[in-house]
């Protein structure tokens, strides 16, 4: 049966970033895009709405978030992840990136050192090392076809200069809905080193099947005292073009602090669309991601057995949330360089590189699965095509 996110939609000429910037960032035209967060999908329809209702009114002056624009934020929490959320909590920035450079600048000063867990989704590094501070490696270990955290590693190389650690949960490119369990043993220690966590979770509504997203400040009152939890509307209804994302802050003291910085770059005031379609999404968009989910989950379950049943060459690693699938192609026996180029040039299909996302992601490549099935379908006939040329077949 069709449904909604079966429709292809031409996106070339819309300046979007994932189709119509692959020149400038991969050096060739003819490739199908499967790289960069967002989806080939329409965000829903009552966003869509609402939005076309503002743009009827015709005034789009200064905007401010209305209490029911907090009303909505927290009721979205409390109904998918049990986590109750006061509206004081509440801190906006202009996308998750953009925050947690806003807390790096605000929670260390130049020099001191900030704690990412690679294969890890590499803004983490370019933002910590554009801001001056020092990128301390506590690499995930694979174990069972899953990214686990090596927390004996993390003791050893927490020493006082080491400020904040950037927890990607869930974890792109890796698809893990870290555990309860994963969350706590890695909070017991960075409460016990005084190290601060910021927790980027752009990713939790996007969850398969079996799995269930914990927010990181939700788990206990220490961990929420010592805890900033990025999220946003943007992955989730594909809203990332609006830029628009909320900083969630138990702790009043961290939440004052974060504040004087977004006040230093003048950062007080929402984009009217933006808070707009946050509401709304937050509103009336379950419905809509409820028929999402099961279109990934169809989608993530059609890349598995492709690959396993006819590209032998490469290992899916299963997500177990985000629409980002991270492939292990060290079965084909190419350096980056090689594996990049032979993606692009011989499979014609611009994915993320492995080595983009730090030590570890040496040999994979990151795919891109929101996109009508017919699409990825395509993306991965033109990968499987290549391979048997490459071997031979
Ligand atoms: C883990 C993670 N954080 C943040 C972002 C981007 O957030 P924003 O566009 O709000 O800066 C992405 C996008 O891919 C992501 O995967």
């Amino acid at each position: 049966m069709e449904t909604q996110f079966d429709c292809i939609i031409d996106r070339y000429k819309t300046a979007s970033l994932k189709w119509d910037n692959v020149r400038s960032t991969f050096g060739v035209d003819d490739v199908l895009p499967m790289w960069v967060a967002d989806m080939d999908f329409m965000a829903p329809a009552p966003v869509l709405e609402a939005i076309r209702q503002r743009i009827d009114h015709g005034i789009l002056g200064y905007t401010e978030r209305p209490d029911s624009y907090f009303a909505a934020v927290s009721e979205w929490m409390l109904k998918r992840f049990n986590w109750p959320v006061r509206k004081e909590w509440i801190y906006f920035a202009p996308g998750v990136v953009p925050a947690i450079s806003f807390i790096i600048q605000a929670f260390s000063s130049p020099g001191d050192k900030v704690v990412v867990q690679p294969p890890v989704y590499y803004p983490f590094m370019n933002t910590t090392q554009n801001n001056g501070r020092q990128v301390v490696y506590n690499p995930l270990k694979m174990e069972n076809g899953r990214y686990t955290m090596d927390f004996d590693d993390l003791k050893r190389k927490l020493d006082p200069n080491v400020k904040l650690l950037l927890l990607c949960h869930p974890h792109n490119p890796g698809g893990a809905v870290w555990t309860r369990d994963e969350l706590t043993k890695l909070g017991q220690i960075c409460l016990e080193h005084k190290v601060l966590v910021v927790s980027d979770e752009i990713h939790a509504d996007l969850i398969f099947r079996g799995h269930t997203h914990i927010p990181f400040a939700s788990i206990s009152e220490d961990f929420a005292q010592n805890t900033l939890v990025c999220t946003a509307p943007s992955k989730t209804f594909n809203l990332a073009g609006l830029q628009t994302a909320n900083v969630i802050v138990p702790n009043p003291k961290l939440g004052e602090v974060f504040a004087a910085q977004m006040k230093k770059v003048h950062l007080i005031r929402p984009n009217v669309f933006g808070t707009l379609a946050t509401e709304s999404a937050y509103k009336y968009g379950s419905a809509w991601l409820e028929e999402l989910l099961d279109y990934l989950q169809g989608n993530m379950e059609f890349l598995v057995d492709y690959c396993e049943t006819r590209i032998k060459q490469i290992k899916v690693m299963k997500p177990e949330g985000t629409y980002l699938v991270w492939l292990d192609c060290r079965g084909l026996g190419m350096n980056d360089e090689q594996l990049n180029q032979f993606l692009l040039t011989q499979a014609k299909v611009a994915l993320d590189g492995g080595n983009w996302f730090g030590p570890g992601g040496e040999g994979f490549a990151r795919i891109n699965i929101a996109c009508p099935r017919a699409m990825l379908a395509d993306g991965l006939k033109r990968i499987k095509q290549a391979i048997n040329t490459y071997c031979g077949k």
